[in-house]
């Protein structure tokens, strides 16, 4: 389900642009470019002299003008190295040039990768995936097919016209250059006319592709849900629905190119004609042998080979172009959160934090948070309840400054994280994730995700702390089992107590649990609070919960209501204060029911 998918109305104008800013990367490797443009003059040139070779053999044997028949044993030698050079230069061209290609395709892939990676969260919520994937990849291989057409189709036809055009005016009459020029200039202009006279049924073709392929995806993405409601002959007649628009259009894309081919042999077999009407009364009036007349019909042929892939090149050059300029303007999108210049890292000694008077909307006309202002006390442990959508998360992301805020800062022991860089910021922060998202690898490999070098032992442990030594005890696999995309072969309960293990392994000195374990049941909960409470003790924590029994104990609770604090103290003091938290608790009290493992 492959194919091209140029999105139809991405505009070619300006894209010639994209071949400028190529130019640094070929610049890598001077040598080698000077080289390769040797050999592909060198190869060009023997291509020329071929005919030549060719008119001196048919000479030779012409008993008409030359009476004494011998083989022209030199010539014909001579005419097959020519021909041997014309493959092997090409060949050490390519080989020459490849490594060039391939260097440029790398530098731009990292490049890209970083700068993906340097974007802010709010670009990657509103970007998909895989479009972004395709661009990238749609990218590269353009690099790789601009190279190799335009730099050995294009450029080496033009070199080849003009020195055709130059043997046939110094060895016949000006009449055959004109001709040639001006059947390649007619071939040419037709070519670039009905190509995108074609471009219309390209795009739709594409267009249809893409949208039965998405289709397709989505459909196989959402599996699970197919098979439950047994949807499987509804989603196989939309696809046929949508298969057969592109049936449709690839139809008429198919005749449009029988159009454009028929079109390309009408100006060749006209021209063609014409050289050898010419050639040919050349011969019988005596001014020109016979070997000339095979000479101009060789070169005839030689030139209209590559000009026949010409509609194709042109189209798919443009295509290239079109591609490398998407991942360039990709490359010029600035990061929206980006260091200071100089910006010292994050000094943090006793783990004071302080969100100071913030606004922040994610949207116009939705102001969430408005004035909050929360402090945290080093090494104490403070919760933030309240209902789902009061804004809870966001004062995580906004901490790890995966937003910035409108209004107010944040000060880390006295540094506002604006002010310094946001790798040392995010080191010494750990966070268990409301919604742990995993890498497609082992289990071990997960839990030690944030510390690179930790060892399998350390690994067990925390493991171990975070409940996890049974679940993992009976897995065939163990700490090799592989989770799955995005972690979904394991319960979201499991997925929460590996994120909860990949912070113990961590040991930040500032740690965030955001509903760290609505996923588990009480046991499991229970379990892990011990060794949760033991690691917190001397760090600052931030503890978002929703389940008040996880936060009776934390130094100070806030709670929280449409993005204000509406009260706050120790659990003692608000039970007496008996306002919002005393009736959620109550509330909360009553409802002791049995829980399951939820996920
Ligand atoms: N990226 C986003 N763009 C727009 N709105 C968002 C975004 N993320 C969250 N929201 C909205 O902001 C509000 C607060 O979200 P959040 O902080 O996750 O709430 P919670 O207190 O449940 O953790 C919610 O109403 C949510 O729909
Ligand atoms: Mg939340």
């Amino acid at each position: 389900m492959r194919g091209d998918r140029r999105d139809g109305d991405r505009r070619f104008s300006g894209d010639w642009r994209a071949l400028v800013s190529l130019v640094p990367y070929f610049m890598e490797f001077p040598l080698r470019v000077f080289l390769a443009m040797g050999f592909l003059i060198a190869a060009k040139v023997a291509t020329v002299l071929l005919p030549i070779a060719m008119k001196h053999i048919v000479d030779s044997l012409d008993s008409s003008a030359n009476p004494v028949l011998v083989v022209p044993l030199a010539m014909v030698l001579g005419y097959g190295a020519l021909r041997l050079a014309t493959i092997i230069f090409g060949e050490i061209r390519d080989t020459i040039f490849g490594r060039v290609t391939e260097r440029a395709m790398r530098r731009i892939g990292l490049k890209v990768f970083k700068h993906l990676h340097q974007l802010e969260l709010a670009f990657h919520l509103q970007r998909r995936t895989g479009g972004l994937a395709r661009d990238i990849d749609r990218g590269t291989n353009g690099i790789s097919f601009l190279m190799r057409f335009m730099l050995f189709n294009i450029l080496p036809t033009l070199l080849e016209i003009g020195l055709v055009a130059i043997i046939l005016a110094v060895n016949f009459s000006w009449e055959y250059p004109l001709i040639v020029f001006v059947a390649v200039v007619i071939y040419i202009a037709f070519s670039v006319v009905a190509t995108e006279w074609r471009t219309g049924f390209v795009r739709e073709m594409n267009a249809a592709d893409n949208q039965a392929n998405t289709r397709a995806v989505d459909s196989l993405l959402n599996f699970e849900t197919v098979k439950v409601f047994a949807s499987a002959p509804f989603e196989a007649a939309e696809y046929d629905r949508n298969l057969a628009s592109w049936e449709q259009a690839r139809r008429r894309n198919r005749l449009s190119l029988a159009a454009l081919n028929i079109g390309q042999a009408l100006v060749v077999s006209g021209s063609m004609t014409a050289i050898m009407l010419l050639a040919a009364s050349g011969v019988a009036d005596g001014e020109l042998t016979l070997g000339d007349l095979v000479m101009v019909n060789a070169y005839m042929m030689q030139l209209f080979i590559p000009l026949n892939f010409l509609g194709f090149v042109y189209r798919e050059i443009k295509r290239a172009l079109a591609d490398i300029e998407a991942v360039f303007a990709l490359l010029r999108q600035p990061p929206a959160i980006m260091d200071l210049p100089d910006a010292p890292p994050l000094d943090i000694s006793a783990g004071a934090v302080r969100f100071e008077n913030l606004s922040f909307r994610y949207v116009e006309d939705r102001a969430l948070l408005d004035d909050f202002s929360l402090e945290l006390k080093p090494g104490k442990k403070l919760a933030v309840v309240g209902p789902s959508g009061s804004g809870k998360s966001t004062l995580v992301r906004l901490l790890f400054r995966l937003y910035e805020p409108d209004n107010g800062r944040i000060l880390i022991d006295g540094q506002d994280i604006r002010e310094v860089t946001q790798q040392s910021l995010r080191e010494q922060i750990g966070v268990v994730p409301q919604d742990t998202v995993l890498f497609n690898n082992t289990i071990a490999y997960n839990i030690g995700y944030g510390v690179p070098d930790a060892g399998m032992d350390e690994i067990r442990q925390a493991a171990a702390a975070a409940n996890l030594t049974t679940f993992i005890d009976q897995l065939p696999d163990g700490f090799d089992t592989q989770v799955g995309e995005r972690g979904l072969k394991v319960s979201g309960g499991e997925k929460q107590r590996i994120a909860i293990a990949r912070m113990l392994l961590k040991q930040p000195p500032i740690m965030v649990f955001d509903e760290a374990t609505s996923a588990l049941d009480s046991a499991s909960e229970r379990a892990i609070m011990g060794a949760l409470d033991d690691l917190a003790a001397n760090r600052t924590t931030l503890m978002i919960a929703h389940r008040l029994a996880t936060v009776v104990n934390a130094d100070q609770i806030v709670v929280m209501r449409d993005g204000r604090v509406v009260e706050q103290g120790s659990h003692q003091k608000l039970i007496e204060a008996d306002g919002q938290y005393a009736a959620m608790w109550t509330l909360q009290s009553e409802q002791q029911l049995p829980e399951s493992e939820s996920v």
